[in-house]
């Protein structure tokens, strides 16, 4: 076999074999592969897709790659839940105390930032001491102990993605169907959960801008969920402005305590909600409607946050964030935009918000880039929302970037508005 011949035939359009496919995956995990060779088939992905054949066998080629883990230890019934990526999305800060408050356990293995979304990974480190690489055994012991842990595609979990992935970031790869749906999906049936509930984002912020693509997508790995032998169940959601209030890792932290402390309603809250829920129902909790009022009340009643706080505290983090947000990361500088004239928000583009924020320091410019736990913007206003002159539209935070010129003129360039 050789990679010229693959690159060429996924470029023709012509489908790969079965073995080709577990060939290619093993061969660029190994390193026997370059990357240059990798990012031009990438490319070919892209521009031509898979058929669903080729995304399954590439799903568990990937998969294969690493260790497959045992949760059976845990002894119970464990849900996992994933997003396909988005802007202020820090749904799983939320939902994953939220379920296991309600007595089912939530294993879950997380991302970093990708492209102009933030990674849940990246948002656990602003919280001081917060491990994300932990032994199998020490992560299994906390879900236990808990009902929920996160940690990153750490030990010999899918090798494959975390290679794939990475190089996807840098050569303009990340928006395919089938190379989402692989990396997505190898990740979840590597970690094994009983059942699987994927939330698939569209819009401006959203990786899938249209819905239909979003709907081919959660399809997709609905299929590939149910030809490995999981209950899989995948929602479609609105990304067209970006998630709550906040963007950036210690913001995104903030938003999410400051939910589970009962401080705030909205969009954000009734997502958590519908998801916690689904991921209930699929374990057998009771039907749907039973499952929502369980999860309002895991909030309301503070068992999450108080699920959240052991968490945190069993991966060496300090707990006493979910009692006192001050406690993380703060930004050195701000800048308040403002409102000019009166004016009527008619719409934001959301990965215009992500790209600001990653400018301001939130995200990656590079493979292994650092970034400013406190960077980030913090939204005043939604579409709809009338603004008056003077009024902040919204605040730029960075520790890294002093001149704000650039964030801001992109942030306002970001958000339609009309004068009133
Ligand atoms: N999240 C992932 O894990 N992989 C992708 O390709 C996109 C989002």
């Amino acid at each position: 076999m050789n990679i010229i011949d693959i690159i060429n035939k996924t470029k023709r359009n012509r489908q790969l074999s079965d073995e080709e496919i577990t060939w290619l995956v093993s061969e660029y995990t190994s390193g026997n592969i370059p990357d240059y060779q990798m990012s031009a088939w990438l490319m070919a992905v892209c521009l031509n897709g898979l058929t669903e054949r080729e995304t399954i066998t590439l799903t568990i080629a990937m998969r294969d790659t690493g260790d497959i883990l045992d949760l059976s230890g845990i002894g119970g019934i464990t849900a996992d839940k994933h997003s396909t990526g988005g802007v202020g999305d820090k749904t799983s800060l939320i939902i994953g105390p939220a379920a296991a408050a309600c007595g089912i356990y939530v294993p879950k293995m997380s991302g970093r930032g990708l492209g102009h979304t933030g990674g849940t990974i990246d948002k656990l480190e602003s919280i001081s001491g917060y491990r994300t690489e932990l032994p199998f055994d020490e992560f299994s012991e906390i879900v236990k102990k808990t009902g929920f842990s996160i940690i990153s595609q750490s030990g010999n979990l899918c090798p494959a993605d975390k290679k794939i992935y990475a190089l996807r970031n840098a050569t303009g790869t990340v928006d395919s169907i089938p190379l989402i749906c692989a990396s997505i999906m190898s990740k979840k049936l590597a970690l094994n959960a009983d059942c699987i509930l994927l939330d698939v984002k569209y819009g401006s912020g959203a990786f899938m801008k249209s819905y239909d693509d979003a709907c081919r997508l959660a399809g997709l790995m609905e299929k590939v969920g149910a030809s490995a032998g999981k209950k899989c169940r995948a929602l479609v959601t609105d990304m067209n402005a970006p998630l709550g209030k906040n963007i950036g890792n210690a913001l995104e932290v903030r938003e999410a305590i400051e939910l589970l402390q009962n401080k705030s309603r909205g969009k954000l809250y009734d997502l958590c909600i519908e998801i916690t829920a689904n991921m209930l129902e699929m374990a057998g909790k009771g039907n749907l409607e039973e499952c929502r009022a369980m999860a309002e009340n895991a909030i309301c009643s503070g068992r999450a946050l108080d699920v959240l706080r052991r968490t945190i505290e069993l991966h060496g983090g300090n707990p006493q964030v979910t009692e006192d947000i001050s406690l993380l990361p703060r930004a050195s500088y701000s800048y308040e935009i403002k409102a000019a004239a009166d004016m009527k928000i008619l719409s934001v583009n959301s990965e215009e918000i992500g790209m600001t924020s990653l400018i301001l320091g939130a995200g990656r410019t590079e493979k292994d880039g650092r970034i400013d736990m406190s960077a980030g913007i913090v939204m005043n206003c939604e579409c709809g929302d009338k603004i008056y002159k003077g009024e902040t539209i919204m605040t730029l935070y960075s520790s890294v970037c002093s001149d704000f010129t650039e964030a801001s003129h992109r942030a306002l360039n970001s958000i339609e508005k009309i004068l009133i």
